[in-house]
């Protein structure tokens, strides 16, 4: 396999103040990693998927050359590690191996696993640190940024959960190496999104490079990838706790949901975000607010990335319904965020019933 050196490792900087904390983007960050561990840590929990336990094993065996006692557990696959017997199972060896305030908590894997090990640090003796290691696309522009951490339960997804900051992120893309196509094709959903809300470059470059893109190896990749968590630490740094301008990183999230529910969650998230952007930016253009030009730029970027802009024909009632019982609908009326222009993301509260079929019956296939 032939190798590029990536030209230079990027620090992000997300919130202010005492709990600021830094995205590191590169390759080869294992020494990063241990380097980030405070000097007072005694003890460390790695909390890793099996697809990256060689990472894992690095990172405990550094750790211990480090002098500190390390201690690894996988977790079961996707979303059934995000489950209470595995959280449980967590807090049992954090018990059994004298955990204490001034230890520690590192997550290595997609957002199933960062979202499950931030919970475990955020519950632990109410609170310990966690650093998060994401080793997917989706992990590493969306879910290890911004302090959200969570389980599911019977009744839905992340329905449990907790603000908790990370001490650090590192997303080392060399850890890319053996994720599958489809997913970073539907993480680069997320990227495509933060083009659209916040910075037209993004989409620039993969209208340019529609192949390259989805090669992790390329400068292209690394370079829109350093943007979209750019994007994503800037909007989380001015709302840590999702009170304002953190919404308009659900564009195209609200139809993206009722997808995966009504999916029973069979669904790439990314996928289902992909369809929902292009709703989201139908909707967009019968309001009046955005142009016939960029609501086909949604389609052209989209299958440029082989991710999917139809749904089946006769869902809407079903999505509809959905759609209500979005956790972050406000009662009866649906939100959406809708887009004026590339970097100009606005709310539309409570639609005209008319208006959300006309756009899903432009979507249908
Ligand atoms: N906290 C947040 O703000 C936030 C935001 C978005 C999503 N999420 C959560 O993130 C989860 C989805 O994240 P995801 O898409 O990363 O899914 P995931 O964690 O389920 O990972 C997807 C698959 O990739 C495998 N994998 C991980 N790293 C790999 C690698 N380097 N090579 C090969 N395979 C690898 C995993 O084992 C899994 O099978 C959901 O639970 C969602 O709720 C959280």
């Amino acid at each position: 396999m032939t190798t590029h050196k990536f030209v230079s490792t990027t620090r992000i900087t997300v919130g202010a103040g005492v709990k600021a904390y830094e995205v590191t983007v590169g390759r080869s960050l294992a020494g990063a990693i241990v380097s980030a561990v405070p000097a007072h840590v005694l003890r460390v929990l790695v909390v890793y998927q099996e697809p990256v336990e060689q990472l894992a094993r690095e990172l405990t065996m550094a750790l211990e050359s480090d002098g500190r006692k390390a201690f690894r557990v996988a977790i079961p696959d996707a979303e059934q590690a995000k489950g209470i017997d595995t959280l449980a199972e967590l807090w049992r060896v954090l018990g059994t191996n004298d955990f204490t305030r001034s230890d520690l908590i590192i997550g290595v894997g997609g957002g199933a696993a960062t979202d499950l090990a931030g919970f475990a640090a955020a519950t632990w003796l109410r609170g310990i640190d966690v650093i998060h290691v994401p080793t997917t696309v989706a992990g590493m522009v969306d879910a290890a940024v911004g302090g959200k951490t969570g389980i599911n339960t019977a009744e839905g997804k992340n329905l449990v959960g907790a603000f908790h900051e990370p001490l650090a992120v590192f997303a080392d893309l060399d850890a890319l190496d053996a994720l599958p196509a489809h997913d970073v094709s539907a993480g680069l959903a997320e990227v495509v999104k933060a083009g659209f809300i916040a910075d037209e470059r993004i989409l620039e470059i993969i209208e340019h490079e529609p192949r390259r893109v989805r090669n992790t190896r390329t400068p292209e990749f690394e370079e829109i990838m350093t943007r979209a968590i750019r994007i994503k630490a800037d909007v989380v740094s001015d709302d840590l706790t999702e009170k304002g301008r953190r919404e308009i990183l659900n564009y195209g999230h609200t139809l993206g949901h009722a997808i995966e529910r009504h999916e029973q969650y069979t669904w790439r998230h990314g996928d289902a975000v992909a369809v929902g952007m292009v709703f989201a930016a139908e909707l967009s253009h019968r309001t009046g607010h955005l142009s016939l030009g960029l609501l086909e730029r949604h389609r052209s970027i989209l299958e440029s990335l082989s991710l999917p802009t139809c749904y089946r024909e006769g869902q809407f009632g079903a999505l509809r319904e959905a759609m209500a019982r979005d956790k972050k609908a406000r009662g009866e009326m649906l939100r959406f965020v809708i887009l004026e222009a590339v970097g100009t993301p606005i709310r539309l509260e409570g639609p005209e019933e008319q208006l959300l079929e006309e756009s899903y019956r432009a979507i249908a296939a």
